[in-house]
């Protein structure tokens, strides 16, 4: 078995409304049909990454409700070890409401919950673990304490460290320092660096800017427009696979499966980039987030796809 990934970050239910369009500030829209699934950053990264065939473990925390249940019976049915799942009684379980409009767009709002559980000591528990992973990975849907302090283990102990910085808040020196791989949608990215990202050129500058605190690598996610890659001595665009949205929702956590398993696989870093671009892709052509999620073999044959097609 190849060596683990682990995940640290939130689960959330995710209940969700499709409609025509979004409400303004104040107003209430109909929508046309309502979804319950699972959801949360951390978790949708940790499945997505157990469906490519990787090695996961989750460290996150769920409340002892029915959507904690749900949670547990779901990393049973894929085969997740709950080893470093903790179940808190006393408190409720991540919510996010998630309204999509016509062209798969979204607006999410999330109660934490359990989440904000989620402790350092839970991070110590798995040391071992994150001694013998390939890469860990973090998002900020709960402490950023807990969150900093195991990008700071995994980077002592030499495992390439993964962040997605969603959703964005001021991050110190330190977490910089300890993260080799960030990826920051656009809105991220302008929050973290105040470049607003409308150009492939701010996409690089703002992936400079994150270099210049430490990072090893920036990948600034651009949804549509695809992604740019940022090193030190590198700066290069990689185009999103064109297909019709239906949902956004977890596409970036897409993405962050595809390409752990990638990298944890060995894969050079532009084929680790355009498996995660099909897997995110076909992410985004079913409503949901878990049940949206390709097999490897469809994520595969869509990649083979695209490279005849270039
Ligand atoms: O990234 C998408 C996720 O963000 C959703 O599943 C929702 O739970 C929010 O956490």
């Amino acid at each position: 078995m190849s060596k683990p990934i682990v995940v640290v970050g939130s689960y959330n239910v995710g209940l969700f409304i499709k409609g025509q369009r979004l409400p303004v500030k104040g107003e209430t829209v109909i929508g046309d049909s309502f979804y319950e699934g699972a959801g949360g950053k951390g978790s949708n990264q940790a499945l997505c990454t157990a469906k490519m065939g990787g090695n996961v473990h989750f460290i996150g925390c769920v409340g002892g409700d029915r959507y904690g249940r749900d949670a547990c019976d779901l990393y049973d049915s894929m085969g997740i070890s709950r080893e470093f799942l903790s179940v808190d009684e006393t408190i409720h379980s991540g919510i996010s409401f998630v309204i999509i409009d016509s062209n798969g767009d979204n607006l999410i709002s999330v109660a934490l919950g359990a989440n904000n559980r989620l402790s350092p000591q839970h991070v110590d528990k798995a040391r071992t673990l994150i001694e013998g992973a390939a890469m860990l990975a973090c998002q900020l849907e709960g402490p950023l304490d807990t969150f900093a302090h195991a990008l700071k283990m995994a980077h002592g102990l030499g495992v390439t460290t993964f962040l997605d910085p969603a959703p964005a808040c001021p991050l110190s020196e330190e977490v910089y320092r300890n993260t080799d791989i960030i990826a920051p949608n656009e809105s991220e990215a302008e929050i973290l660096t105040g470049i607003s990202v409308d150009t492939y050129a701010d996409a690089a500058k703002a992936g400079r800017v994150f270099l210049s605190r430490g990072v090893r690598t920036a990948i600034v996610k651009l949804g549509g427009r695809g992604s740019m890659y940022v090193t030190e001595n590198e700066e290069r665009h990689f185009p999103a696979v064109k297909v019709e949205a239906v949902d956004a929702t977890g596409a970036g956590d897409a993405f962050a499966g595809g390409l752990l398993v990638a990298l944890a696989e060995e894969k050079p870093i532009d084929e680790a980039i355009r498996f995660a671009s099909c897997v995110a892709a076909l992410s985004v052509t079913k409503v949901g987030v878990v049940n949206a999620l390709p097999s490897r073999e469809e994520a595969e044959s869509l990649m083979a796809r695209t490279l005849q097609s270039s």
